[in-house]
């Protein structure tokens, strides 16, 4: 029996919220957001509905990278506190219900870690294997660099043992080799030190550099090793080290088609990644956004492979914290999204992405903002929210690149939007001017409106976890005649329900048939007051208003539950 036949496989419908530190509350005053600032955090978290916390990086690190360059996997940054503060970060967290998860850098270190360090230093250091190697003048890898603009290519020479090293991302940044034994072991040791510390789980970045077999063969030392067998360990490292009742989950990111990402899941086996980012959804999303026009969203839902191992979930998102790739999209699309949402050329990111939050994007429409989250927590799968998506925070794109969405939190309309009090010089990132700034969208003034976007994504939150057919249900795509609504059906067993989404500012009557259903069963309003009758042979006639979105239990007569 494998471990997780008895396991909570509670991640299948958590909602997620992902934190950066830096940016979220400073408890002392020196312009850094910090772990005791977090914890003060939780209950307002809990009240949104949050039921997992994924922290990005918070590990000692020179932050060429925003932190995803680590110089130390087992520390803690001392700007943010200690093991102590995590710790009670995690306690609290626990006691309210909220799990939490860590970023797992697996690809790539800092170019000041002690491995790298010693790697650099000769051609016969132990650590010269940690990272990869080659002795041959590369050829032009400028098309690879995944940061054109900063870096040239993805190998650097470096002048002291006259070789170059690779590194998809950064220069300071080098690519661990993961073929190497060590290495594997290394990063098992990290995870089951932060396990031990009470974390549920790892948001694991960049997963298909990491296993990116090409460039490692291409270094002559090394041999052939099956890539995916590193996630298979990970995994099976993870249930050994995770309790038999609940068990810790690996969220990838790996920026791949449906059908290459069922590899990282370990296909039937199920034996890798326990939960993915879906990458196509979400750039599909956007698509359908720009047109007013449901059918790329709904033809990337259908195209979605079904029936994975039960431990396998997807993982829904609007927006993270880097740009808002497009990159699956064809060129065409990727133009119509771009045109639409980032229409100056500041607007946008290394020519595949968008550097902007959505409401912003929307123009600030909070209809039309309403509707894009409640069609999130209505995806089959687990949300993900960023934080201050929440409240409706915008981008200040003032900032350079990505952190352009990584400013402040917005707590209340005090100086600094509340998260310090510091001066605004000494801040960690500057606070968003104009309509986005805390002066109107803050999170005190949200918690006292009951019309704000805040109650709104607490509604939905609270809806989603009561509704275990959206993260554990089957997806049916339903027929009606329009093509700004996405219409579609979530059943797991006996429970079902009908989601409707209209993309468009236009009000409709949206006609939905459900055939098989008995007499006396009802259609049930889980977002508003109502109900209608479903009748077999006619048609249920639903009006949306623009950007109108209903969620309808599917209650049959002697439904016992709570509705
Ligand atoms: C992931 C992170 C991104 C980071 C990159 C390199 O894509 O989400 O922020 O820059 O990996 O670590």
């Amino acid at each position: 029996m494998r471990i997780t036949d008895t396991a909570d496989l509670w991640y299948k419908n958590a909602v997620i919220y992902c934190v950066d530190l830096e940016t979220y509350l400073d408890s002392d005053g020196d312009g850094i957001g910090d772990l005791p600032g977090l914890t003060q955090r939780i209950d307002y978290l809990a009240d949104v509905g949050v039921s997992c916390l994924w922290l990005m990086p918070f590990y000692p690190s020179p932050r060429r990278d925003n932190g995803y360059d680590i110089s130390d996997m087992f520390g803690v940054d001392p700007r943010y506190g200690d093991h102590g503060d995590f710790v009670e970060l995690v306690r609290v967290a626990h006691d309210r219900g909220i799990r939490v998860i860590v970023d797992l850098v697996i690809n790539h270190t800092s170019d000041q870690h002690p491995w790298f360090r010693r790697s650099r230093a000769s051609k016969d250091s132990p650590y010269r294997d940690f990272y990869v190697w080659r002795s041959d003048t590369p050829p032009d890898t400028s098309e690879e660099a995944m940061f054109p603009g900063q870096e040239d290519g993805i190998w650097t020479y470096d002048e002291k043992t006259e070789e170059w090293y690779l590194h998809h991302f950064l220069h300071t940044q080098p690519d661990l080799n993961t073929a190497n034994p060590q290495v594997r072991e290394a990063i098992t040791k990290t995870m089951g030190f932060w396990l031990q510390l009470g974390v549920d789980g790892f948001r694991v970045d960049a997963v298909p550099f990491a296993i990116n077999q090409t460039t490692l063969t291409g270094a002559d030392q090394h041999e052939f090793v099956e890539p995916h067998d590193y996630l298979r360990t990970l995994r099976d490292f993870l249930q050994r080290r995770s309790s038999g009742t609940s068990s810790a989950m690996i969220l990838g990111e790996v920026n791949l088609p449906h059908q290459d990402q069922l590899a990282f899941f370990g296909g039937e086996d199920g034996d890798q990644l326990t939960m993915q980012f879906d990458f196509t959804v979400n750039q599909k999303t956007f698509l359908s956004f720009a047109r007013e026009d449901a059918r790329p969203l709904a033809e990337a839902l259908s195209e979605r492979p079904q029936n994975l191992s039960v431990e396998t979930q997807y993982a829904n998102f609007l927006r993270n914290h880097d740009e808002l790739t497009l990159d699956l999209l064809s060129a065409q699309e990727r133009d119509e999204v771009l045109d639409t949402f980032a229409p100056e050329e500041d607007m946008r990111f290394a020519g595949r992405g968008l550097r902007r939050r959505l409401p912003a994007m929307f123009d600030g429409d909070p209809r039309r903002i309403k509707m894009a989250y409640s069609l999130l927590f209505s995806l089959p799968g687990t949300p993900v929210l960023f934080y201050g998506e929440e409240i409706g925070m915008g981008e200040n794109l003032e900032v350079p690149g990505r952190e352009a969405v990584r400013t402040p939190m917005q707590w209340s309309q005090d100086k600094n939007g509340g998260f310090s009090s510091a001066r605004p010089s000494k801040l960690a990132r500057k606070v968003v001017k104009g309509p986005f700034g805390p002066e109107h969208v803050n999170a005190a003034q949200a918690r006292r409106d009951p019309d704000s976007l805040l109650h709104h994504v607490g509604r939905l939150a609270r809806r989603y976890r009561d509704c275990p057919e959206l993260g554990w249900g089957e997806l049916t795509i339903l027929d009606q005649p329009h093509h700004e609504v996405l219409a579609h059906r979530m059943t797991s067993g006996d429970q079902s329900m009908v989601l409707i989404h209209n993309l468009s500012p236009k009000s409709l009557v949206v006609p939905l048939t459900l055939h098989d259903e008995e007499k006396g069963t009802e259609l049930i309003d889980l977002l508003q007051d109502g109900a209608c009758a479903v009748d077999a042979e006619q048609a249920t006639e639903v009006t949306l208003e623009g950007y109108g979105y209903r969620w309808l239990r599917v209650k049959r007569p002697g439904d016992p539950r709570l509705l």
